[in-house]
């Protein structure tokens, strides 16, 4: 089958992420990670930092590349002949938003599917915005992000290396 898209803010990129990217990968001739530029979010890491952290984690998979797009997303699909976007489904709270986003894109461009892969379900829970709030408050995801990721996190957020999460309470 031909290529896909795969996008997202990827704010940062998470095992759940990878593991769609990866099960794509099969699925499809080329998958094409697309990082959002959004001017109007304040991300924790800058769009090439975001590019970066996934082409490490991708390192070695010959069908995947990444590339950045602003605007809309049928742009880019129509900039790069595509009309299959993929997107991972957490939980029945993720739907709504998804399902508007999917026939939004369709009355855009009627030529435009978008195939849901389910997640895994040791992924179920995890959102970049969480791995980043754990790390702000001083926490460590470990496992939940590749481990190149994680070093980017810690040093972003001045995360001591050692730390485990709940290690460092202070008992009353
Ligand atoms: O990882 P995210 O932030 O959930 O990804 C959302 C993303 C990038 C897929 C979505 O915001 C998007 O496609 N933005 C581009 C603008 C666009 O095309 N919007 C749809 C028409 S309303």
């Amino acid at each position: 089958m031909k290529q896909a898209i795969y996008p997202g803010s990827f704010d940062p990129i998470t095992m759940g992420h990878l593991n769609i990217i990866m099960r794509s990968s099969k699925i499809f001739e080329k998958i094409i990670v697309a990082v959002l530029r959004n001017p109007q979010k304040q991300p924790m890491f800058t769009l090439e930092e975001r590019v970066e952290m996934i082409r490490h984690s991708i390192e070695g998979i010959p069908n995947i590349e990444v590339e950045s797009f602003s605007g809309l997303l049928v742009k880019f699909l129509e900039q790069k002949k595509a009309s299959i976007i993929i997107k991972g489904l957490r939980a029945i709270s993720d739907f709504d938003f998804e399902f508007q986003m999917a026939l939004m894109n369709r009355k855009l461009d009627s030529e435009i599917e978008t195939i849901f892969l389910m997640t895994e379900d040791r992924y179920a829970f995890l959102s970049s915005s969480k791995v980043k709030e754990i790390y702000l408050l001083g926490g460590n995801a470990k496992g939940l992000v590749p481990d190149y990721v994680e070093l980017c996190l810690r040093k972003k957020s001045g995360n001591q290396p050692e730390f485990l999460a709940g290690q460092d309470v202070e008992k009353e």
